[in-house]
């Protein structure tokens, strides 16, 4: 079948890719000319493992190409997804005017009946005004379907995601959009579910703000092991062995940071308040998650008495491992208000390096983390890379100029630290 993703953003590029591996024919569209330019000459312009080699597949069966012409995307294409960002904006509201300007071109170019699928996160009701601008636009063909078909997919797991979803979500407002959508996604083996588009929308915003209210939650229930003398993994073991409730984001750490759980977060409140109801539950969430960043820095504090000019070696900088990605990533909170406490900061990623440079200049960047250890007062571990799961921990020691040890992400044991010599400290332990 014959699909065109606009946007090649993580989800984008992500779903057209796998689109096109389960057999179908697919163009992707951006206007961004320098992304379209490196994805033709067999490049990525983003961190995805699996990701290189599947679109190089894909090339070559000819079954996948990039364009930045929206028009050639639609004339050919039967399904049209929209995939494009929605940036929040200054007071949390989601910015939709790039799907506004898809939905303008998609309607000018239209030449026969079209499916277009909102694939982008969206505040409920967004469907109706794609419905609408198209409308507007469209002066020859008047007869088309929105749906809204949301994406579950984690940056780092991508492929795999959408290729073994949990569910497949369809919101469709006719019998027909229905029948193309269930026969588009036939060859995968995954509960298919069918609603109307608001419920869809919705869905999605559910889904993320439940997954963020389990992080927020558990990230509370360590404060309170720390206090009792408890441990959150293994309250967190024992809590998710309930089936109703399961393991799965349960872990606690420095915060939930990425372009999905925040932005999606304060949209949803926003969302919730302009339909008139106050969404306290997930300020709070939020509330909460902000804290626990900053109760890093309090940590740190505790174990090293004061932070002025003492020098911390910060490992990991994306918002989570396997990914580039540092929008919205704790560790830039974190090292923020060490710097504004006084410290001076080392670190090293093993891939977002590059782009935390653009965000964060002020820093020394280290080739790997034993040069980050190098003369550090204390080591902060944000980020749980296996790479970090293998160190030679007594190199590590001996380069440092205190044993001081924050592992923000409760990699390490607290017993074999200790008797390594380190002042260790974990979350929730
Ligand atoms: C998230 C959702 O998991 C996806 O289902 C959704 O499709 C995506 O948002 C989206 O809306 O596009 P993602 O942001 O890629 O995916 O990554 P997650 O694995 O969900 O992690 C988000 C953050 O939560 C990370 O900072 C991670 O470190 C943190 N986290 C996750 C925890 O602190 N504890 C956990 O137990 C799990």
């Amino acid at each position: 079948m014959k699909v065109c993703m606009i946007g090649t953003g993580y989800v984008g590029l992500v779903s057209g890719t796998c689109f096109a591996e389960i057999g179908h024919d697919v163009i992707c569209v951006d206007n961004d000319e320098k992304k379209i330019e490196i994805l033709n000459k067999g490049g990525l312009p983003i961190y995805e493992p699996g990701l290189e080699e599947l679109i190089a597949k894909n090339v070559k069966a000819g079954r996948l190409r990039f364009t930045t012409s929206i028009r050639e995307g639609v004339e050919n294409s039967l399904f049209l997804f929209i995939a494009v960002g929605t940036p929040p904006k200054e007071d949390g509201e989601p910015d939709l005017s790039q799907i506004e300007q898809v939905a303008e071109e998609i309607g000018d170019a239209m030449n026969e009946y079209k499916i277009i699928i909102e694939k982008s996160t969206v505040p409920v009701q967004t469907g109706k005004w794609v419905r609408t601008v198209i409308e507007r636009f469209s002066r020859k063909i008047k007869d088309f379907d929105v749906a809204s078909n949301p994406e579950f997919l984690r940056e780092g797991s991508a492929i795999s995601d959408f290729l073994n979803p949990d569910r497949v979500v369809l919101g469709v407002e006719s019998e027909r959009a229905k029948d193309k959508l269930l026969e588009l996604y036939k060859p995968m083996d995954a509960p298919k579910i069918v609603t109307d588009i608001s419920s869809a929308e919705l869905i999605k915003h559910a889904s993320n703000a439940l997954l963020s209210t389990k992080i927020s939650f558990i990230n509370a229930i360590s404060v309170i092991c720390e206090k009792s003398g408890a441990d959150v993994l293994q309250v967190a073991e024992g809590v998710g062995l309930d089936k109703r409730i399961g393991r799965e984001f349960l872990n606690a750490g420095v915060g939930f940071g990425g372009f999905c759980f925040p932005k999606d977060l304060s949209a949803f409140i926003s969302i919730a308040a302009k339909l008139g109801y106050d969404f306290r539950l997930l300020r709070e969430v939020e509330n909460i998650n902000n804290e626990q960043m900053l109760y890093a820095v309090k940590k740190l504090e505790g174990m090293l008495w004061n932070l002025r000019d003492k020098k911390i070696g910060v490992l990991g900088l994306a918002f989570k491992p396997n990914t580039d990605d540092m929008r919205f990533a704790p560790s830039i909170t974190i090292i923020r208000e060490l710097q504004r406490q006084g410290a001076r900061i080392k670190a090293f990623d093993p891939v977002s390096m590059d782009r935390a440079k653009q965000i964060m200049p002020d820093i020394e960047y280290c080739e790997d983390a034993y040069a980050t250890a190098k003369g550090v007062d204390a080591i902060a571990l944000l980020t749980e890379w296996d790479v970090f799961k293998e160190l030679d921990l007594e190199k590590i020691k001996g380069l440092m100029r205190q044993p001081v040890f924050f592992d923000g992400r409760n990699v390490f044991e607290p017993g074999k630290m200790a008797a390594m010599g380190f002042i260790y400290k974990g979350i929730g332990r």
